[in-house]
């Protein structure tokens, strides 16, 4: 008995990748989801059944990317039916990776009948050959055809094909039903170069514009953001009002907390409780949700789960606990796609007792939307307006501020805090030149640490790396994604650039700390107890998906076709920006068919869930999802099957296009609380459940 138990404790960390379930059915539709493609094999070859599958490449964020943001995926070949080599005038059977021109090509081994790995191919759109050849190392493709398949992703030049003609020549004009009355003129979405203008004319949005008003309001100039370092019971004050700022050269009308934008950077250290009192000097109600922290349920700012939203002139009193180091944020929840956007966002860094992490910067990413005169766009006036892909903006900020700047001497360590407080972008952040050492992400650190080189932030996520600049001179922070037009169905590599890093020169000292990747027996510890305590099986399921109505078939041809995992732009601006809420609802639907706030899942305390999410491959436009769970704490566990290798705890995960992930919610803080997509148009959609926690606190 025991040396097979020992066997199979050694063998099943080692087997874990290698069981993987497949992921393509047999039977599945050619590209059916972003991840199979058939190997179709010549027809001579009937018997022979072929599939290609892209597997998820272990990461420690919500999708693996290259530094400029291209997407990884392992290839693995699967088949059935396959001759003997021989019959073929071969030896063996060999697959070979090619981007689409053919002009590159990768030899990517030996394949049989069964699953074969193929390890990675650099090439955005590609495509898989395989041949019988002479023997298994021939060093370029001789032998005679035996399948091929083309990257799932390739049906978006067909998309390109389809709309040519619309291109070109079509005036249709993708409209839907007008519900009320523009109060403002919307003035047309800026036009982006890097995008195929539209030939469809599109109608507004069926919701009027809406920009803030400041008659009646005090308008205080902006200032930037101060640090507040708050000792338990201490107290804040903290309001919300109108801003006048200058963005891209422009003077706007904004929103801050006590004249900032970003608020307050609230430092505080772990175990501590303070008291925030809060006022109200807008012209729309609103609230303050302290996210990713475990705080009392009435103090968690979700109107009516318990309090309701503040109102103008009206006030509020928060009490904030602070049981978990990390890098936290604040910010309404109420219109997030408004008030956010216009600035309403904050930081907290909550610290470990007496611990002095050296330099930390705390940067919140943004971006907003200008049209093409500098104004920034008006806003659906009683709904969401880009309620299909959010609200891109074109303007990069960095704590506000368009080009933001950091200075270092050479050799130096800073610690970088970033959240994402944009409203729907994913950010793939570069520091070129300088190393980078993931360390945290929401809640806590990374079991281990890791190096990066690029940050893949979704909106209201957290990471923290440490950096060090080698070399004296100027490093800028980038944005480096793969944009998408989706008219043309191409892609091209697109480079932003947030800041600059000013390094001088100076005497270099060795820095052991930093050469050394640490581990943390705590984290560890943890979660290995959640995962010791977790069921084996979901006790729910949420499945992501999308409605539209009253909108043309012409709108939903449009909106049709093969998912792709992860939008780094707004690929269809004009579409998007002209649907409104009232045409698109994103939705949540649960395991017995509950929809959005018709969820109300019970817990107890002491509890771990496992909730696995799924997002629908085949639902019309398909999108990336960053699923927030409020006032308790999450472990990634799974993705696509794979285990996750290196976790951290989590109050939001991206769930990118026809993937699906298990987490395993520990239920420590009783109340009623919400999850929902933070993409703030998606929640504006209503794409948001509940659930409620019983027993007593169980916060430490
Ligand atoms: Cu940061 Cu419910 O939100
Ligand atoms: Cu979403």
């Amino acid at each position: 008995m025991r040396p097979a138990f020992l066997f199979a404790f050694l063998v099943a960390p080692c087997s874990l990748f290698g069981q993987e379930a497949p992921r393509c059915a047999w039977d599945a539709a050619p590209f059916a989801t972003p991840y199979c493609a058939e190997l179709v094999a010549t027809p001579d070859l009937a018997t022979v059944k072929g599939m290609l599958e892209l597997r998820w490449v272990p990461t420690p964020f919500g999708v693996a990317v290259r530094p400029d943001g291209q997407l990884r995926h392992r290839l693995v070949a699967r088949f059935r039916g396959l001759p003997a080599p021989a019959t073929l005038g071969g030896r063996v059977f060999v697959a070979w990776g090619y981007d689409l021109t053919h002009r590159e090509e990768v030899r990517l081994g030996v394949v049989t009948n069964g699953s074969t790995s193929l390890g990675e191919l650099p090439f955005e759109y590609f495509r898989v050959i395989v041949s019988a050849e002479s023997s298994a190392t021939v060093s370029t493709r001789r032998g005679r055809l035996v399948a091929r398949a083309t990257s799932p992703n390739s049906l978006m030049l067909s998309h390109r094909d389809a709309m040519a003609p619309m291109l070109v020549t079509s005036t249709a004009t993708a409209e839907h039903a007008h519900h009320g009355a523009s109060a403002e003129e919307w003035p047309t979405p800026p036009n982006d170069p890097r995008i195929a203008p539209a030939a469809m004319q599109h109608t507004p949005p069926s919701t009027a514009a809406w920009r803030p008003d400041s008659t009646g309001r005090e308008v205080v100039p902006h200032r930037s953001r101060e640090m507040v370092r708050l000792r338990h019971n201490d107290t804040l004050s903290l309001t919300a009002g109108l801003v006048r700022r200058s963005v891209g050269g422009r003077t706007v009308l904004m929103y801050g907390y006590n004249g900032q934008s970003p608020g307050p950077l609230i430092e505080v250290e772990r175990g501590t409780e303070v008291v925030v009192h809060f006022t109200n000097r807008l012209d729309v109600a609103t609230t303050v949700h302290w996210h990713g922290l475990r705080l009392e349920n009435r103090s968690d700012g979700v109107p009516g789960h318990p309090a309701p939203a503040v109102e103008p002139g009206g006030s509020f009193t928060y009490r904030l606990r602070f049981p978990d180091a990390g890098i936290y944020w604040y910010h309404p929840h109420v219109r997030e796609d408004i008030q956010q956007d216009l600035g309403l966002y904050g930081n907290i860094s909550v610290g470990e007792r007496g611990a002095s992490p050296g330099r930390q910067e705390v940067l919140a990413l943004d971006d907003v939307q200008l049209d093409d005169r500098g104004q920034l766009m008006p806003w659906g006036a009683d709904t969401a307006s880009h309620a299909l892909m959010g609200r891109f903006g074109n303007l990069l900020l960095v704590n506000g501020e368009p080009a933001w700047r950091m200075t270092v001497s050479q050799g130096e360590v800073v610690r970088l805090a970033l959240t994402n407080v944009a409203n729907a972008r994913t950010f793939n952040l570069r520091l070129p030149g300088a190393r980078m050492k993931l360390v945290a992400s929401d809640v806590s650190a990374f079991e281990r640490e890791s190096w990066v080189e690029s940050i893949v932030l979704a909106p209201a996520e957290r990471y923290v790396v440490d950096v060090r600049f080698d070399s004296a001179g100027v490093v800028p922070l980038v944005n480096s994604v793969r944009w998408l037009d989706h008219m043309r169905g191409t892609t091209a590599p697109a480079e932003d650039t947030l800041g600059t890093v000013m390094v001088s020169r100076a005497p270099r000292h060795a820095n052991d700390t930093f050469e050394r990747l640490g581990e943390r027996r705590d984290v560890q510890r943890e979660i290995a107890a959640v995962v010791a305590q977790a069921p084996r099986t979901p006790q729910h399921t949420l499945t992501l998906g999308m409605r539209l109505k009253d909108v043309t078939p012409q709108t939903v041809a449009m909106l049709t076709g093969i998912a792709i995992p992860m939008d780094w732009n707004d690929a269809m601006p004009m579409m998007n920006w002209a649907l409104s809420a009232r045409e698109v609802a994103w939705t949540l639907r649960d395991e017995v068919g509950r929809e959005n706030m018709q969820i109300s899942w019970r817990f107890r305390t002491g509890e771990v869930a496992r909730i696995r999410l799924v997002s629908d491959p085949g639902a019309t436009h398909a999108m990336a999802h960053p699923i927030h769970f409020h006032g308790q704490r999450f472990v990634v566990v799974s993705r696509n099957g794979v285990p996750v290798p290196n976790r951290a705890w989590k109050d939001t995960a991206l769930l990118p296009a026809g993937e699906t992930m298990d987490i395993l919610l520990e239920l420590t803080n009783p109340g009623t609380w919400m999850m929902h997509c933070h993409v703030a148009e998606h929640l504006g959609t209503g794409m948001m459940g509940m659930f409620v926690v019983e027993g007593r606190d169980r916060v430490k």
